[in-house]
């Protein structure tokens, strides 16, 4: 048993983070995953959220199980998060489970998609972050790409997108990021998430938006309007919401999938659905950060200080991006840097090779994962000197 397996490649983000801690460089810079970072290059657990566990913990009388679909209380409070308004209106139609992160999200709705259409296509933008194919693909789903960044401009190519979507046929699946696009930091505008949805709505397509960065871009409101365009014009859609970054509460897998149906009562069969594949995969969700994040959101002076701690790592990343900006600039006038502080979230594409990012990591010790994607809050103001050294010393001309 098992001689037959053979050694596998390092997973492309966490494989970096691997090769990060191995490296014993004083000066190394890690920017890897998509974890937030301060000036130290901690990432803290917010205080809302110390708060919310030392007040959990206070008050949990038992440890017995919640159940499949987890913290009801939890799914409902994310999902109006998201939704606003529209989680009420949607509600009947709505089945959501609690889920193992995002990760666990995407995977579940893969499975659902699955057992209802087992032929269903998703089909993910390129570039899409690095685990979406594995993740999804490993539901037994086909996968196909639809063209999303111009590098050239290094905006959304729009008009090769929207040819793509109105080629699918009915009931294909299109996999959109709700906010801060992992892994190019570019997101649709208001008008272009009009005429996708009106395009999904049209044709028939049903959107799964992955939603792992609420608040990261503008604020909690502008970046679900997106989704929000969407969830009022098609009928079905399905829901992959994280609170990893946002809550910053990485560690403890916390997620929720919400899956819009057609009508009240296919939403009840598919919450049958949801709660038989979480049984036959790990059989209900951990309760901490779910039940961490419900006590947070219910109480109005812990969410309005999360609110503001979230508002403070935004406005920072945004100093990041100028800063980082300004550095490339002064060292490559004959470049434009600019498109660095117009993306938002936490990441952007450099664009550059694989032998630049071997260089990078080898030469500078400055580590990126293979797609060239850069984790803005990896980079500080002590280290941001050496970043823009490190970046244009690999660049060519
Ligand atoms: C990332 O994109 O770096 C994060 O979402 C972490 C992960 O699981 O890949």
């Amino acid at each position: 048993m098992f001689g037959n397996l053979e050694t596998l490649p390092a997973d492309p983000i966490l494989g970096v983070t691997a090769a990060f801690r191995r490296d014993t460089a004083p000066d190394k810079v890690d920017l890897g995953v998509g974890v937030y970072r301060d000036d130290l290059g901690n990432t803290p657990v917010p205080s809302a959220i110390r708060e919310a566990e030392r007040e959990l913990l206070a008050a949990q009388t038992s440890k017995t199980y919640v159940g499949p679909a987890g913290n009801v209380e939890f799914n409902e409070r994310i999902v109006a998060l998201a939704l606003g308004p529209l989680a009420a209106s949607l509600r009947e139609r709505t089945a959501t489970i609690q889920t193992v992160g995002g990760c666990g999200a995407l995977r579940i709705g893969a499975e659902l998609i699955r057992a209802s259409n087992p032929r269903a296509v998703v089909h993910v933008s390129d570039p899409t972050w690095a685990n979406h194919e594995p993740l999804v693909g490993s539901s037994g789903l086909t996968l196909q790409r639809y063209p999303y960044y111009d590098l050239a401009t290094r905006q959304v190519a729009f008009e090769p997108m929207m040819e793509q979507l109105e080629r699918l046929p009915a009931e294909a699946v299109v996999l959109l990021h709700g906010c801060c696009h992992n892994p190019t930091g570019v997101d649709l505008s208001p008008t272009q998430w009009v005429i996708v949805a009106e395009t999904l709505a049209r044709r028939g397509l049903v959107p799964f938006v992955d939603l792992a960065y609420q608040g990261f871009g503008d604020d909690l409101e502008a970046d679900v309007a997106g989704l929000r365009i969407v969830a009022e014009r098609v009928p079905q859609f399905l829901l992959a919401v994280s609170c990893s970054k946002n809550f910053g509460v990485y560690r403890e897998r916390t997620g929720v999938l919400a899956i819009v149906a057609e009508s009240p009562a296919v939403a009840t069969a598919i919450a049958t659905h949801q709660a038989r594949t979480a049984r036959r995969m790990y059989s209900m969700p951990p309760d901490h950060g779910a039940a961490v994040v419900a006590r947070l959101l219910a109480d109005e002076r812990l969410r309005a200080i999360w609110e503001s701690e979230l508002r403070d790592m935004v406005a920072r990343m945004k100093l990041l991006r100028a800063l980082l900006a300004e550095r490339l600039q002064a060292r490559r006038p004959d470049h434009d840097f600019s498109w660095l502080t117009r993306q938002r979230g936490m990441f952007s594409l450099l664009g550059i090779d694989p032998t630049a990012i071997a260089e990078l990591r080898d030469r500078h010790h400055v580590y990126v994962p293979p797609d060239g994607r850069i984790n803005i809050a990896g980079v500080s103001e002590v280290n941001v000197e050496r970043v823009a050294d490190s970046i244009v010393g690999v660049m060519g001309s």
